[in-house]
């Protein structure tokens, strides 16, 4: 018997891998996290499967789920939204795993942030203006952030900045970055993405505030901050680059 972690991806249900797919096609017990993983991918699993929504419970009725299939020798797909190395509370549940010597495997999924990137239609590093992504969140009721962790410290490094979990703290997010970047950065919030009912708000720190007003996005947002959303002129990648040559393209190109 296997615990199977599977990422669900960002909510478009065919934005699952196949390898994820594939293990909750065949997997007996499916327990999936609630409202970010489309019900469509849970509907893929087998027509006798026991499915639990696990928003409801905490950790304890969680593993007892986990321990009452092992008992009877039945695999688990564990999903979770996005990926499940980000946000996704699976270390607690891996540790106790390994407490009960129940075997897992983790597979991954396509992250919020990728998806929001995609939906921008945009490449979040570009040369000369930012070659580092901080996936990061804010303090909120059921998380404090560690030491050294805030806003203003990432923003200080010029990184493109993930903002997870934190679209009730847009007005302190401003507060936090304008003094480092400036009104003028660009920023876009994206509610749900992949979702039915997506919704893209772009601006700046000095109008994002206003912008999303009204809008009533409380919940499942990215802020994405950083100039690479508005970018102007940025350099093309020396990789494909006439004059460049690599291990695959050893001869510049139009010298043979
Ligand atoms: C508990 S975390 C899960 C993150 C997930 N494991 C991932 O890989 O993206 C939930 C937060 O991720 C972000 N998120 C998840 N799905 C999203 C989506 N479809 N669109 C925008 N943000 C999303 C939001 O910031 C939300 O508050």
């Amino acid at each position: 018997m296997t615990v199977h972690f599977i990422g669900a991806g960002p909510g478009a249900a065919d934005l699952i891998t196949v390898r994820g797919l594939e293990l909750i096609r065949r997997c007996p017990v499916c327990l999936y996290a609630g409202s970010l993983v489309p019900r469509a991918i849970v509907e893929a699993a087998p027509a006798d499967a026991e499915v639990v929504d696990t928003a409801p419970l905490h950790l304890d009725q969680i593993m007892a789920l986990i321990e009452r299939a092992h008992g009877r020798g039945q695999d688990v797909a564990r999903v979770h939204s996005g990926d499940p190395s980000i946000y996704g509370a699976t270390a607690e549940q891996i540790r106790r795993l390994a407490a009960l010597g129940i075997p897992y495997t983790i597979t991954p999924g396509v992250p919020a942030f990728a998806a929001a990137a995609a939906e921008l239609g945009t490449e979040l590093t570009l040369p000369d203006v930012a070659q580092s992504i901080v996936l990061t969140r804010t303090t909120v009721r059921a998380s404090a952030m560690p030491a050294g962790e805030d806003l203003a410290s990432f923003a200080r490094t010029g990184a493109t900045l993930a903002i997870h979990l934190s679209i009730n703290n847009l007005a302190r997010v401003v507060r936090d970055l304008v003094p480092v970047l400036g009104e003028d950065m660009p920023v876009a919030v994206v509610y749900r993405a992949t979702w039915p009912d997506q919704q893209i708000v772009q601006g700046t720190l000095g109008d994002i505030r206003a912008k999303v007003k009204g809008l009533g996005l409380t919940r499942t947002a990215l802020i994405m901050v950083g100039r690479v959303l508005d970018p102007g002129h940025f350099s093309d990648s020396r990789l494909y680059a006439a004059d460049h040559t690599h291990v695959l393209r050893p001869e510049p190109a139009g010298s043979g």
